[in-house]
C-alpha cells in the first residue's frame, strides 16, 4: 500500500524532508510560503499558515494523508500535532505539552531539574525584568540572557560574548518578554544531536555544527543558522572519545522522563572542558542541519515514521558515511537589512553533484527572488569535510554577489579552530 504523507513547513529544512520521502509516498505538503522544491516534488501542495491547525488538519483529511510530518516549531507550539492525532492523522511531532521542551525555556530548564537530566546549566527564572537586571549585578560571571518563549534563535543574549551587563539589561527593559531565563554561560564548542523518537524508542544520527552568527569568522547578529557540517562518523574533529556518548545519555534521559515524546528530538549541546552541557532541545529538525542528516540516511526515513505510527520498534539506523557540509545563502544585509528581490541564479541543475534546497523564494514568471529570510542552501558530500566543502563551494560559484555566503563554513582553517579552541579549553 502506498502511504499518504503530509508534510507541514516550506523551509530547507522541509525540502530536505521530502526529498526524503517523495520517492516512497504520495506527498501533499502545506506551508505559508510556496517553496518550489517541495512542490515539485509533492503530489499537491496548499497554501496554509503553519500554526493554524484546524486548517492543516481539514487538509490532511482531504487528501487522505496516512501520517504527517512537522517541520516547524511555531506548528508544534500550535498544537499542529494535537490536531492532526485528533482527526486520525500520526503526527511525527509532538503534542504542545510535550512540545513545550522547545517552545517554553523556563519550562525546559525546571523540566531538567525535576528530571535530574544531565548537563544542565545554573539558571533562574523571572517574570520581573527589574528583578532580572539586579540578578545580572549580583552575578558572579557570565550569564547567558533568554526570553522563555520563542524568537527564532534570535532572542538570546550571551554576556560576555555579544553584550555587556549593562547592553544586557538595556535589551531587556526595552523588551517585553513577560519570563526571562538567566542561566550561566556555558564556554566551548556547539553541536547538535538530532534523534528519532517515538514509543519509547531513540535512534540517533550523526553530530552537526551549526553557524549561527551572520558573518564569516563567527562575526555579527545571531542568524537562524548560516550552514553547518558533519564527518563521515557520528562524531565531529573537536569532540573527544566519549563526547558522543555522553550527549546521547542526556537525549535518553529526556525520552526516560516524557515516555509518550514522538518526533525529532534535537539537542543542542555546548562542549565545555567538563563535557557536553545542554544549550537547549529543539522538538524538531534543525534548519539547516536536516540538510546534513537526510540526505546521508541510508534507511527510508519513511520506514522510521511507519514505524513510529504503527507502535513498532524503530529501525536501527544506517547512514552512507560521507561528509556533509552545507551552506546557506541568504539576502545581501541579512538578517538586520536584508535586501529582497534579487534573482537567484543558481538552481538544481547548476549545482551539479551538490543538493540544493529551496528556504524562502519568491517565484515571478522570469525566475526566483530573494525575500527577506535565508533563500536557499547547497549541500555538498564527500568522503571527508574537506572534499564536501569543495562540492558546496562549486555549486556556489554561479550564485552571483547578491546573496552573502558563509565561505569559511566548513573550511580546514575553521574546522582547526575548533580544534585548538577545544585543545585550549581542555588543558
Ligand atoms: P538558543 O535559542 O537557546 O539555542 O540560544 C541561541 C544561541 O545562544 C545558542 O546557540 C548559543 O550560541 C547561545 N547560548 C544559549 N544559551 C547559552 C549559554 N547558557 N551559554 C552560552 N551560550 C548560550
Ligand atoms: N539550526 C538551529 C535550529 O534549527 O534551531
Amino acid at each position: 500500500m502506498t502511504e499518504t504523507v503530509l508534510l507541514v513547513g516550506g523551509g530547507g529544512r522541509e525540502h530536505a524532508i521530502a526529498r526524503a520521502v517523495a520517492d516512497d509516498c504520495a506527498l501533499y505538503a502545506c506551508a505559508s510560503n510556496r517553496n518550489p522544491g517541495i512542490r515539485r516534488l509533492a503530489d499537491g501542495f496548499e497554501a496554509i499558515e503553519e500554526t493554524d491547525a484546524e486548517a492543516v488538519a481539514d487538509y490532511a483529511t482531504a487528501v487522505g494523508a496516512d501520517l504527517a510530518v512537522i517541520g516547524p516549531e511555531s506548528a508544534l507550539e500550535a498544537g499542529v500535532a494535537d490536531a492532526l492525532d485528533d482527526v486520525g492523522v500520526y503526527a511525527f511531532g509532538p503534542q504542545a505539552e510535550e512540545a513545550r521542551l522547545e517552545t517554553d525555556k523556563a519550562y525546559q530548564r525546571q523540566f531538567m531539574d525535576e528530571e535530574s537530566i544531565p548537563g544542565c546549566p545554573d539558571f533562574e527564572v523571572f517574570d520581573d525584568v527589574e528583578a532580572a537586571c539586579a540578578y545580572i549585578d549580583e552575578y558572579d560571571g557570565d550569564l547567558a540572557v533568554k526570553p522563555a518563549g520563542l524568537t527564532g534563535g534570535k532572542g538570546v543574549k550571551v554576556i560576555g560574548d555579544q553584550v555587556t551587563d549593562e547592553e544586557a539589561k538595556a535589551y531587556l527593559r526595552e523588551s517585553d518578554y513577560d519570563r526571562i531565563v538567566l542561566e550561566e554561560r556555558l564556554v566551548g564548542e556547539e553541536f547538535t544531536i538530532q534523534a528519532f523518537v517515538a514509543n519509547g524508542d531513540l535512534r540517533t544520527t550523526p553530530a552537526v555544527q551549526d553557524h549561527k552568527r551572520a558573518y564569516e569568522g563567527d562575526e555579527g547578529p545571531n542568524t537562524g543558522g548560516m550552514g553547518s557540517y558533519s564527518d563521515t562518523g557520528r562524531s565531529l574533529p573537536f569532540m573527544a572519545e566519549g563526547d558522543y556518548e555522553a550527549a546521547i545519555d542526556v537525549l535518553d534521559a529526556v525520552v526516560g522522563a516524557l515516555p509518550a515524546y514522538k518526533g525529532v528530538l534535537y539537542g543542542q549541546f555546548m562542549l565545555t572542558a567538563d563535557g557536553p552541557k545542554v544549550v537547549e532541545f529543539n522538538a524538531r529538525f534543525g534548519d539547516p542541519e536536516a540538510m546534513n542528516t537526510l540526505p546521508v540516511l541510508e534507511t527510508p526515513f519513511l520506514d522510521v515514521l511507519t514505524a513510529a505510527r504503527d507502535d513498532d520498534p524503530l529501525p536501527e539506523l544506517s547512514f552512507s558515511g560521507e561528509a556533509t557540509v552545507c551552506k546557506y545563502a541568504v539576502p545581501d544585509g541579512y538578517p538586520t537589512d536584508p535586501d529582497a528581490g534579487a534573482l537567484i541564479a543558481v538552481d538544481e541543475e547548476s549545482a551539479g553533484d551538490a543538493l540544493l534546497f529551496y528556504a524562502s523564494v519568491d517565484e515571478r514568471d522570469d525566475g526566483l527572488y530573494t525575500t527577506t529570510s535565508r533563500s536557499f542552501a547547497v549541500v555538498g558530500r564527500g568522503d571527508s569535510i574537506a572534499a564536501a566543502e569543495a562540492e558546496a563551494e562549486a555549486a556556489l560559484s554561479a550564485a552571483g554577489d547578491r546573496v552573502r555566503i558563509r565561505h569559511d563554513i566548513g573550511t580546514a582553517s575553521l574546522v582547526e579552530r575548533r580544534i585548538a579552541h577545544m585543545d585550549e579549553l581542555r588543558e
